[in-house]
């Protein structure tokens, strides 16, 4: 047992992409002791830094920006939180990336030009995506995680994973970290959760293997309402074979274009954007096609792309991928829905915040517009940082979580096998098409897996084995959303098994 007193942070946030670094930032900027724990070693282990295309502004046009998303969504976004987005946008962007951090975007050395090479993504009305080659995200998070670092409010402690919540009659005083085999308390004022998405859920995911739902697991099973499970975004362009990468729509927004198996254009026939279709359309019918001809792929003919995709062009180089055609699929991308808040992060359980792709916001609907959610995570993470400071909660010593570590060894294989099971019912009952009777089956074999699961968890603490409880508790969830939701609806697309699908219909038709 512990006998140093108890650690304890005026804030504490789980998570380190742009999210988790913007809270922090925030807390800190306002006089707040920060902690901010993260399971990661290296900064690639958050999604921030494997995002491509970029970050978007509204190039002063917040009305424009806010339509773009609502069509995106099918009409499905809340627009008051996208009011509150587009309202913050180039405010946040400008005071932490271009001033606190300094960051280079495209286009800022232009000695003749003040304005940045904007991007277009698609379903976007306009140019006004900033974005550093098609490795944006790792030029925001690695100098945005060196600043923290540096801050001398803010303590980063890395390879260490949050276990469970603290809570107490209703509200949550911190958590428990796997710094010791028994569970390691830290209380907090106001705890701030930035874990990420759920890629590990699938098994072709553009996120790191680790991102396993933890945030909005802890969350649900200490009560929070979550909402909008169902839409899980599946980009619609990843390179088709083994170990998949994203190959950014900012390829599509310069004109790369999409073919089958023999060479037609087949957007076109999809869309009346065609190419710069809402993401969910594209992801569609890239699949469709996949099936009916056996192969799609993006065909970069028309673009420098060595030249303006060097990132890229090395990932097709290190894969044998020879030539302009990249054969691509549909992939898991981006959890839409997530632990409710309101316009500041604030989640239903009191001093419990969440941020950042873990968050459902209202602002991505059931499909999120490209390039909209580095800036969501950055919004919504200075809002909840400086909302949490202000409060200036004191850090409540409560009983903690009793683990039971009697046994901390897991068997070798256990967490490998049944994630390979949890990803292949998703794979094929919970991807881009949902069937209800196969999703009502999927839902059995998850439940099934996470009792598994539980067993063992009443006696260890390893960290893998609570990933597995939070990707199970994930699924189910989305299993539960997906059936509780019989409308077809941007990522959420109802089929019933036998029938004749349905022709793809424009979004907002
Ligand atoms: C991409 O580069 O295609 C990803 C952009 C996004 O998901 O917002």
């Amino acid at each position: 047992t512990d006998t140093h007193p108890p650690e304890t942070a005026d804030v504490l946030v789980v998570g380190s992409g742009i999210a988790g670094c913007a809270a922090a930032l925030a807390a800190a900027r306002e006089g707040s002791e920060v902690v901010l724990l993260t399971k990661a070693e290296r900064p690639d282990g958050a999604s921030t830094d494997w995002a491509q295309g970029g970050i978007s502004t509204t190039r002063g046009d917040p009305e424009a920006l806010k339509e773009d998303i609502l069509e995106a969504s099918d009409g499905t976004a809340d627009p008051d939180a996208v009011d509150v987005l587009v309202e913050n946008a180039d405010e946040a962007v400008e005071d932490v990336l271009l001033e606190t951090l300094g960051i280079e975007f495209d286009g800022s050395d232009d000695a003749d030009d003040d304005a940045f090479d904007y991007a277009r993504e698609a379903a976007h009305s306009e140019n006004r995506i900033l974005h550093v080659d098609a490795a944006t995200g790792t030029h925001i998070l690695r100098p945005f995680l060196n600043y923290i670092d540096e801050h001398e409010q803010i303590e980063v402690r890395q390879d260490t994973a949050a276990l469970e919540l603290i809570t107490h009659e209703g509200r949550v005083h911190g958590v428990l970290t796997d710094e010791q085999a028994d569970g390691h308390p830290i209380y907090a004022g106001n705890t701030i959760l930035a874990t990420g998405g759920i890629g590990a859920l699938y098994s072709r995911s553009t996120n790191p293997d680790d991102a396993t739902g933890d945030g909005i697991a802890m969350a649900a099973l200490a009560g929070a309402e979550v909402a909008d499970l169902e839409y899980v975004q599946f980009h619609p362009t990843a390179y088709a074979g083994e170990n998949p990468f994203l190959l950014s729509e900012a390829l599509r927004g310069e004109g790369a274009v999409l073919r089958n198996a023999e060479g037609e254009q087949f957007m076109p026939d999809y869309h009346p954007d065609a190419e710069l279709a809402p993401r969910d359309v594209v992801a569609r019918a890239v699949a469709s096609e996949r099936e009916e001809t056996g192969e799609v792929v993006l065909d970069v003919s028309s673009l420098e792309f060595e030249a303006e995709f060097p990132d890229l062009a090395e990932n097709c180089r290190d894969r044998g991928i020879e030539g302009d055609e990249i054969p691509v699929a549909p992939c898991e991308h981006f959890l839409c829905g997530g632990i409710n808040v309101d316009d500041r992060g604030q989640t239903s359980l009191d001093r419990l915040y969440a941020v950042g792709e873990c968050a459902r916001t209202g602002v991505h609907g059931a499909n999120r517009l490209a390039s909209t959610s580095l800036l969501e995570g950055l919004v919504w993470g200075l809002r909840a940082g400086t909302e949490v400071a202000d409060a200036d909660a004191e850090p409540q010593i409560v009983e903690a979580p009793d683990l039971r570590n009697s046994d901390p060894d897991l068997p070798e294989r256990f967490a490998a096998e049944k994630s390979i099971r949890l990803k292949r019912t998703m794979d094929e009952y919970l991807g881009l098409e949902r069937d209800p009777e196969e999703i009502a089956r999927a839902s059995g074999v998850l439940r099934r897996l996470k009792g598994e699961v539980d067993a063992y968890i009443r006696t260890r603490t390893a960290r893998d084995l609570y990933e597995l409880r939070n990707a199970s508790v994930v699924a189910l969830l989305i299993a539960r959303a997906a059936s509780e939701n019989g409308e077809s609806k941007g990522c959420h697309y109802v089929v019933t098994e036998n029938e004749e699908q349905p022709a793809e219909q424009p979004a907002g038709d």
